[in-house]
């Protein structure tokens, strides 16, 4: 009887413990709601390839600088960087490295839009999540986990809007492309297109590859093809340094700052500047500082949280009229 009554008081005791440890638990939480869940992964855990795509233009520095800088504040375990030189091989070859390591995610910036199903399906099998920066791809989208980047549609439709304002008669452009089969250059001809009155010819198109070397013997031998001002009033640049290398041809023939309505894309120094000298009458923003928003994806995956499958960069067009305040403010 004695023992019963023991145990009987011994499970009193036990039952209201238990019992104050469940309300704890329910009213006050003891991890604070954005902690990460015991045992979720951390920066310090991370290893993320990043095969960039090349280092053609100002923006591609800062990209890549953006990722690095990104990846040392936050402390990751490891970044495999590597630069493709504009190489859709070297870039397979680098990813393929990745997949044989066994990083936690690649994160691609593709040169071009096609051919990469085969080693984004290698990735898949071996449960690596990949991210496309930057650029899109054509692969099917259950290849890869998010595309983070630009509107480059809508980019070229905002240099369009540039052109019908200033050009509101009509007349004759030229068209300085970038890389052939980039999502950027297909993007922006197509945006261009879509938004261009029809009174505004594009009466020539060349690739420059999104290089100011590149693009100089190409707008040469448009000058020796078309005369400025009688052919054509205006050009369309797809990005700032192949138009710095457009405004030395310029110069070289005679042509003064504002005989032509430019219009270029990206907004680096060197088109705040091109604009303060007033060359160009607007830049298109196309931003490149996006390592913060691909680690905080990436870690996600790392963890198997959700992400969208599309991030849009949030841009706007620049113009003369505030260039020479901005351009200190500039960080690429
Ligand atoms: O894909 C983004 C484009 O690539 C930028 O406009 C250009 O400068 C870069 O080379």
């Amino acid at each position: 009887m004695s023992i019963s009554r023991t145990f009987a008081a011994r499970l009193m005791a036990l039952l209201v413990i238990v019992g104050l440890a469940g309300c704890g638990a329910s009213s006050a939480p003891t991890t604070a709601p954005d902690a990460p869940a015991t045992g979720a992964k951390t920066y310090s855990d991370m290893v993320l390839c990043y095969p960039q795509l090349g280092a053609e233009s100002d923006w591609r520095t800062a990209n890549t600088a953006s990722i690095k800088e990104t990846a040392a504040t936050l402390g990751i375990k490891q970044l495999v960087f590597s630069d493709a030189q504009q190489k859709q091989e070297n870039q397979i070859s680098a990813v393929r490295a990745c997949i044989q390591q066994g990083v936690d995610v690649i994160a691609l910036p593709p040169v071009v839009e096609d051919g990469w199903d085969a080693v984004l399906t290698e990735a898949k099998n071996a449960g690596i999540p990949v991210i496309i920066v930057d650029r899109s791809v054509s692969a099917d989208k259950s290849l890869y986990s998010t595309h983070i980047g630009s509107n480059m549609v809508l980019e070229g439709e905002r240099a369009a809007a540039e052109f019908n304002k200033m050009m509101p008669n009509g007349g004759a452009i030229l068209e300085l492309s970038g890389t052939t089969g980039s999502g950027a250059a297909v993007g922006r001809a197509k945006g261009l297109r879509n938004k261009l009155n029809s009174n505004i010819t594009i009466i020539d198109s060349q690739t420059g590859n999104f290089t100011r070397a590149e693009a100089v013997p190409v707008m040469q031998a448009l000058l020796k093809k078309y005369t400025p001002g009688t052919d054509f009033q205006g050009i369309f640049i797809h990005n700032d340094d192949m138009g710095i290398g457009v405004i030395e041809v310029l110069k070289a023939a005679g042509i003064k700052p504002g005989d032509l309505k430019i219009v270029s894309v990206d907004g680096t120094r060197g088109g705040f500047q091109a604009m303060v000298d007033g060359w160009f009458q607007a830049d298109v923003e196309c931003n490149p500082l996006l390592g913060p928003q691909v680690f905080e994806l990436a870690l996600k995956l790392m963890n198997g949280q959700p992400v969208e499958p599309e991030v849009i960069t949030n841009e706007t067009v620049y113009y003369p009229e505030n260039a020479a305040e901005l351009l200190p403010t500039r960080k690429y």
